[in-house]
């Protein structure tokens, strides 16, 4: 058995640091943005309550295995698979779903950290009063200037990934611990503060009906696929970042215990997040902009309510530290896999894997980068070809159309994770023998069989019909049948 091993990058100091942990990673900009916009033009309470399922049946079971395999391995995913696969007499060949989370986990991370860059940037800005008085107009063309010079997103971006790998190099404790320490409590605050300020003085009973009022008719097939699909991304799951933070928690931690506190702590971030954007979003009238899927829209609207409101200036400015600390924790979780594996097997000191992992990211990164300033990707390759000395790539496809961020965002999200989140459910499931999961998780044998039932078959098939669904498999299937 390799259980009873100790991490070889260190231990939180006990369950509470990693809860903080991988509570970090899960709440982020599908909490503060997706979710409360997804919930309300979705059918509100009734959304919920299907979430609510969602994340118990497909979140809760993934996660627990993730932990669980985590803790069985103590090392980066890569290595964590490759090990576990050779104890139990698998093939050494699922060490590659632990490239392939990893892969993702730097795909993610290279747009999240030019976002989050945007957060930091956005902070400055409205702390120095740029918001003040602004009409919409105004705060719309700030944020297409802001988002169309290069110059500046770049120093911002890297700045996010220079505090990201800050972070990261730092170690378990000195670093990840620490952060989550001091930011998660933090974030924790200025959640309540900006609730607070929003039921106090704007329009709470409109934000509360839009929000909270059960509407079934509103729940199509569609609406539960986005349910499902939201619960998977909002709990990090499938890109190996709740695998590592796994590894680094102690033989003693309950694992359901911590992935239900996990859960519950998202979803209630996701609920308070809606009841401080929404009463605003009512007071100005904003429904019709607000009600759409761009996170830019946090950049292009926001200022526009806090430059107008009483004591804008500060909550602007606390908003966008929320934001900040929500991508930041997350971004490090991101980093960790990819880190955690370059010093097992390239024998790197963490500052120097950290440097390298986080240059490459930052580098990809260039690529959305110029995506947000409205480049496409025939635009990059002509440039690239051109600059190589070929004048006519010949890029007719419309897939050229696309940009570099469309394509990462798609490739990403609505395929390699969902695919990744089934073959770990297979390998935990299906793969590790029943006594080797019974005993690492240590749960009642009722819970055990829940637990083994949602991760063998409820949790593989739903996410396989989202993968159909986000591909456009399952409406061409309802085509073939309806024709
Ligand atoms: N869970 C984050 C969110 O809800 O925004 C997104 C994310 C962060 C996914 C970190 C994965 C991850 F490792």
């Amino acid at each position: 058995m390799i259980t009873d091993k100790g991490a070889i990058h260190g231990e939180w100091a006990g369950k509470y640091a990693f809860f903080l942990a991988a509570t970090g990673s899960a709440v982020g900009l599908g909490n503060l943005w997706k979710f409360p916009y997804v919930a309300g033009s979705s059918g509100g309470g009734s959304f919920i309550l299907i979430y609510l399922l969602c994340l118990f049946l497909i979140g809760l079971p993934l996660m627990m295995a993730e932990i669980m395999l985590g803790r069985m391995g103590r090392q980066s995913p890569v290595n964590t698979l490759r090990r576990l696969a050779k104890v139990h007499g698998l093939s050494g060949s699922w060490k590659w779903l632990g490239v392939t989370g990893m892969l993702i986990a730097g795909l993610i991370l290279s747009y999240y950290s030019v976002i989050g860059g945007w957060a930091f940037a956005y902070t400055v800005r409205a702390a120095s009063g740029l918001f003040t008085g602004q009409t919409m107009d105004g705060v719309v063309s700030l944020f297409s200037r802001f988002a169309s010079d290069p110059e500046h997103l770049l120093a911002w971006h890297t700045l996010f990934m220079l505090a990201t790998v800050m972070v990261v190099s730092r170690g378990v404790k000195n670093g990840l611990e620490l952060a989550v320490k001091w930011l998660m409590p933090a974030l924790g605050i200025i959640l309540i503060v900006l609730v607070v300020y929003a039921v106090k003085n704007a329009d709470v009973n409109n934000a509360f009906a839009f929000l909270f009022h059960p509407d079934f008719s509103k729940i199509t097939p569609d609406v539960v696929l986005t349910a499902m699909g939201h619960a998977f991304f909002t709990l990090s799951l499938g890109m190996g970042a709740i695998m590592v933070y796994g590894s680094y928690i102690g033989q003693r931690s309950s694992i359901c215990g911590l992935s239900i506190a996990i859960i519950l702590t998202d979803t209630l971030v996701a609920i308070l997040a809606g009841l401080a954007i929404f009463p605003l979003v009512f007071s100005f009238q904003l429904e019709g902009v607000m009600i759409q899927s761009d996170p830019g829209l946090l950049f292009r609207i926001f200022p526009y309510v806090f430059g107008q409101m009483p004591a804008g200036t500060l909550m602007g400015t606390l908003f966008f530290i929320l934001l900040s600390i929500a991508a930041l924790t997350s971004a490090i979780s991101l980093l960790e896999p990819a880190v955690a594996w370059l010093v097992e097997t390239r024998g790197m000191t963490r500052p120097r894997a950290s440097a390298w992992a986080g240059f490459s990211v930052w580098f990809l990164g260039l690529g959305s980068m110029l995506a947000f300033t409205g480049l496409t990707l025939r635009d990059m390759l002509t440039a690239v070809s051109v600059w190589l000395g070929h004048y006519d790539p010949g890029l007719e496809n419309r897939f050229y159309d696309l940009s570099f961020f469309a394509m990462i965002d798609y490739l990403t999200a609505k395929f390699l994770l969902p695919v990744s989140g089934i073959l770990i459910a297979i390998f935990s499931g299906w793969l590790l023998k029943a006594e080797v999961t019974r005993q690492e998780l240590s749960l009642p044998d009722w819970a055990y069989h829940c637990w083994r039932t949602l991760v063998r078959y409820v949790a593989p098939t739903a996410i396989f019909i989202v993968l159909l669904n986000a591909t456009g498999a399952l409406m061409w299937l309802g085509r073939l049948i309806n024709h």
